[in-house]
């Protein structure tokens, strides 16, 4: 059965992961394919795309601008660029903040009114943060809370370029800034904090944007895109779970092929090297191995976080099996992630015996502890269960509970499949205790 649709699993270890498989589409690369194959003229083949329900709801949101995309009979999606109308219905983008702040992005430049919202976790993170630099450039923006949070209502068109440096080190506030640039008066420039993914940047000038990369500031110049074929490479982020899965136990050996291999993505890599892993990240191929190893304590500050962002949860995770106190700083944007991750990443451990002290602005983890069963609730975040999962297959021996399963469908469905082939766990489908 699959277990994408179930609200809480009972998955019962503890054995090494062992095995080798793709993962899905990268998840940034997908929002972006179907939102620049949309704005640009003609036809293009996708393929590869993350089955995620996080992504169908931004192919949904394109078709409601009357954007025709159509399967290709092999798996893969044909996206007849040109936005024809104003969205004839809600942009309903589910749990997707990349979905709602980058297609905002694309209805600020867009001369009509849109509508966007999500489900109730995404309804509750702060959206003032694209609003503001979008109502900057002339787009008209209200929202609840004085137009910090979704749903948001954009009247968009008439924009004028701005030299624009946001607070956050974030692609999305950055990447919602320079799609908007795409039809504003003039060059638009984003100066950024700390380096952040260059997925928006790569494929701006796939498409055949003018886009200019100095250093940590990004330059796009109004104009036309062009259609262009993209195959989606796998998601290196869902990588990183199966990488720490090899690492837990004795025994585990894991290989991930066809992995996306260019900047700020694969940073997770160079941390657990740091921590004495035995992982190899082939950059050419995109093949990455891992075998279990004895690992050590790590200290990761302000400037590891925004090459790590969404993998957090995982490292937490390797860092409670290993030798030593790991020290967690400057990932104060982790409480705006689909959970505040902070809180929710130092619950999960706990929930299986690890020592662990939450700051305001990342945690302490107290590593060598012998997990046992626990019982978590993932708060609506796919990177909370998913990890679980893993801790629960791999390290603690006997049955964990992990309710708010099905937000694991928002980035990986199948993923309860992979888990028990590569680790023999049994998982079930459960009710809440
Ligand atoms: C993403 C950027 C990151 C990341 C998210 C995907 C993107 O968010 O956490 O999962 O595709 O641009 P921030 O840019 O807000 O940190």
């Amino acid at each position: 059965m699959s277990f994408d649709a179930v609200e809480a699993v009972r998955v019962t270890g503890a054995g090494p992961a062992v095995g080798s498989l793709r993962v899905p589409g990268d998840k940034s690369i997908s929002h972006r394919a179907l939102l620049l194959a949309s704005l640009a003229r003609g036809t293009s083949a996708v393929t590869g795309l993350s089955l995620g329900q996080d992504v169908m709801h931004t192919r949904r949101a394109v078709e409601r601008f009357g954007v025709v995309v159509r399967e290709d009979g092999g798996g893969g999606l044909l996206v007849e660029g040109g936005l024809r109308h104003e969205p004839d219905g809600v942009l309903d983008h589910g749990n997707a903040g990349t979905g709602i702040r980058l297609t905002a992005g694309v209805c600020a430049g867009f001369d009509g009114l849109s509508v966007l919202t999500g489900d109730e976790f995404l309804r509750r993170r702060p959206m003032g943060r694209i609003a503001e630099p979008l109502r900057a450039m002339g787009a008209q923006i209200d929202g609840r809370e004085h137009g910090q949070l979704a749903p948001l209502v954009i009247r968009g068109g008439n924009l004028r370029g701005i030299a624009y440096a946001p607070p956050q080190a974030s692609a999305q506030v950055k990447s919602a800034v320079l799609l908007a640039g795409l039809s504003a008066q003039g060059p638009t420039t984003v100066t950024e904090l700390h380096p952040t993914r260059r997925h928006t940047e790569e494929m701006l000038a796939r498409f055949g944007a003018r886009v200019h990369v100095d250093g940590s500031l990004v330059r796009v110049e109004p104009g036309e895109l062009t259609a262009t074929d993209i195959a989606v490479p796998g998601d290196p982020s869902q990588a990183a779970f199966w990488a720490v899965a090899a690492l837990l136990t004795d025994g585990g050996s894991v290989v991930v092929e066809d992995l996306y291999t260019g900047f700020g993505r694969s940073d997770f890599v160079g941390v657990l090297r740091r921590m004495g892993a035995g992982i190899d990240f082939d950059d050419v191929t995109g093949t990455m191995t891992v075998r279990s190893s004895r690992l050590r304590a790590v200290n990761l500050t302000a400037a590891d976080i925004p090459g790590i962002v969404d993998e957090v949860p995982a490292l937490a995770a390797a860092a409670a099996v290993a030798e030593g106190t790991t020290v967690i700083s400057g990932a104060g944007e982790l409480r705006a992630k689909e959970s505040d991750r902070i809180a929710h990443t130092c619950g999960m451990l706990r929930a299986f015996g690890v020592r662990v002290t939450e700051t305001e602005d990342g945690m302490v983890i107290e590593g060598g502890a012998r997990l046992r069963p626990g019982t978590v609730d993932s708060h609506g975040d796919h990177r909370i269960a998913m990890t679980a999962a893993v801790l629960a297959a791999c390290a603690a021996e006997g049955g964990s509970l992990i309710t708010g399963w099905d937000s694991v469908a928002t980035s990986y469905p199948g993923f309860a499949e992979d888990l028990v082939r590569l680790t023999g766990a049994r998982v079930e489908a459960a009710s809440e205790e």
